[in-house]
């Protein structure tokens, strides 16, 4: 009903990114945050551990915390099971999120793109049909990022060990004359700044969060499962490892800047 929580769900703290544009967009909803910290990295594991944990959290979710709409805030937990989550849930309103291409591709005249994600995603179906569709519109460059997760996860989000792993894997394209970067997973725009930094000013960069909040809301509105305005939203993080620094980090990170 329309005061149960809103919960969005990541294989750690990077969904943390979408869920900052959903409280500013749904300052009236109450929201529970899960991260999946005990078993990430999810951009390493085969699609069908994916599909299982991100499915055995879900439900969780549904049936333990009553949420009435779900945010798989996960590239690559969306790429895996999304698609079977809305055949199992057709009535509860639920969202994914995927690589922000097509705002990069319309950036300007045959553009040209990094693509920055885990290995899985970048490895699905869903990934490589976005490719093919631009495909003659744009050159499009898939980077994954094994290991780029973890300086999030704890808490690194700029200095010289970053920088010198973002060379390690974006020097090779730096002579592409770049125009966009696009973060295709949820972790990286907590490092925007250093990737930024790295790219260079010129280069600009693309993630999808205010496009699934948007997205989330609108089904939320359609479903008639919108909170009074009056009403004073909150936000409880939670995680398969809930050791208080852990937890403490998640709060650091919905306070960042990114
Ligand atoms: N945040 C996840 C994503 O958007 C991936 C991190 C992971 O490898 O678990 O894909």
């Amino acid at each position: 009903m329309f005061s149960d929580p809103i919960a969005v769900f990541d294989s750690g703290m990077g969904g943390i990114s979408v869920l900052k544009e959903m409280v500013r967009l749904m300052p009236e909803e109450d929201f529970i945050y899960f991260g999946d910290s005990a078993n990430a990295p999810y951009g390493v594991r085969t699609v069908e551990d994916v599909r299982q944990l991100t499915i055995s959290h879900i439900r969780f979710l549904l049936e333990e915390k009553s949420a009435k709409a779900i945010a798989v805030a996960c590239n690559t937990a969306t790429s895996a099971a999304v698609r079977d989550l809305r055949k199992m849930y057709p009535e509860v309103p639920l969202v994914g999120v995927e690589p922000a291409i097509k705002p990069a591709v319309n950036s300007c005249d045959h553009p040209r793109i990094l693509v920055m994600a885990t290995p899985r995603t970048l490895a699905e179906e869903k990934f490589l049909k976005l490719e093919e569709l631009y495909d003659d519109m744009a050159d499009i460059y898939p980077l994954p990022c094994p290991g780029l997760m973890e300086f999030v996860e704890q808490g690194t989000l700029s200095g010289p060990d970053l920088e010198d792993y973002l060379h390690g894997i974006m020097d090779p394209y730096l002579d592409k004359d770049l125009t966009g970067i696009v973060l295709g997973c949820t972790h990286y725009p907590f490092v925007r700044k250093t990737i930024s930094k790295v790219a260079g000013p010129d280069v600009r960069i693309f993630d999808g969060s205010l496009g699934t909040a948007r997205e989330l809301a609108r089904r939320i509105r359609a479903a008639g499962l919108a909170r009074d305005p009056g009403h004073k939203g909150s936000v409880t993080f939670m995680n398969s490892l809930p050791d208080p620094e852990r937890l403490h980090l998640m709060e650091t990170l919905f306070h960042t800047s990114c």
